[in-house]
């Protein structure tokens, strides 16, 4: 019996069948386009409208989160939302330039502890949540903020 089955995938016989691993191929670039590490952080978190929006819910959560609130007491919020929307969209490879304060000089002094580090990173997860920033890319820039703790916290809790 000459039963033909075709030859094995990518192997030519003429008649189409270099199609198939040609489109797995395209199937796999498009895949890495749309979800590999070329997508910077800033794209992910929405660009600067969107860090601005979530920003400013941030800013107001603080000001109101009874564990944090009195910190922000005295601070100049606009420079805030605007230094800190800067500080986001630089450390996440977007096209701003940071021209605040060094995190030590802002933040050593004030007496914040763990606790209060905490409170913080709560209020801008449940901001970045409201602004439909996907759990992926707030992972990525609470990864970039963490190892910034010790330039924050200098009580114990
Ligand atoms: C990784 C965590 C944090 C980051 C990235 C961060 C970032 C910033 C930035 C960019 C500014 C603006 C600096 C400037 O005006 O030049 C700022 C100011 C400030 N931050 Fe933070 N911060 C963090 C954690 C905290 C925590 C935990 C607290 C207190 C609970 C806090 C309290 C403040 C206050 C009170 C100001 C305003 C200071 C002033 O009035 O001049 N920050 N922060």
């Amino acid at each position: 019996m000459n039963r033909r089955t075709g030859p094995p995938a990518g192997v030519s016989d003429g008649s189409g069948w270099r199609f198939l691993p040609s489109f797995l191929i395209s199937a796999a670039l498009l895949a890495a386009c749309a979800s590999g590490p070329s997508t910077t952080l800033y794209e992910q978190l929405g660009g600067e409208a969107n860090i601005n929006a979530f920003v400013d819910d941030f800013a107001d959560r603080v000001q109101s989160n009874p564990r944090i609130a009195r910190f922000f007491v005295e601070s100049d919020m606009e420079r805030f939302r605007t230094m800190l929307a800067d500080f986001i969209c630089e450390i996440s490879a977007g096209p701003c330039q940071y021209q605040g304060d060094a995190m030590p000089s802002v933040h050593l002094g004030l007496g914040i502890n763990d606790a209060h580090f905490n409170a913080l990173v709560e209020d801008m997860i449940i901001a970045m949540e409201a602004h439909d920033v996907p759990t992926g890319a707030q992972n990525r820039l609470l990864a970039i903020l963490a190892p910034m703790h010790p330039d924050i916290v200098d009580t114990p809790p």
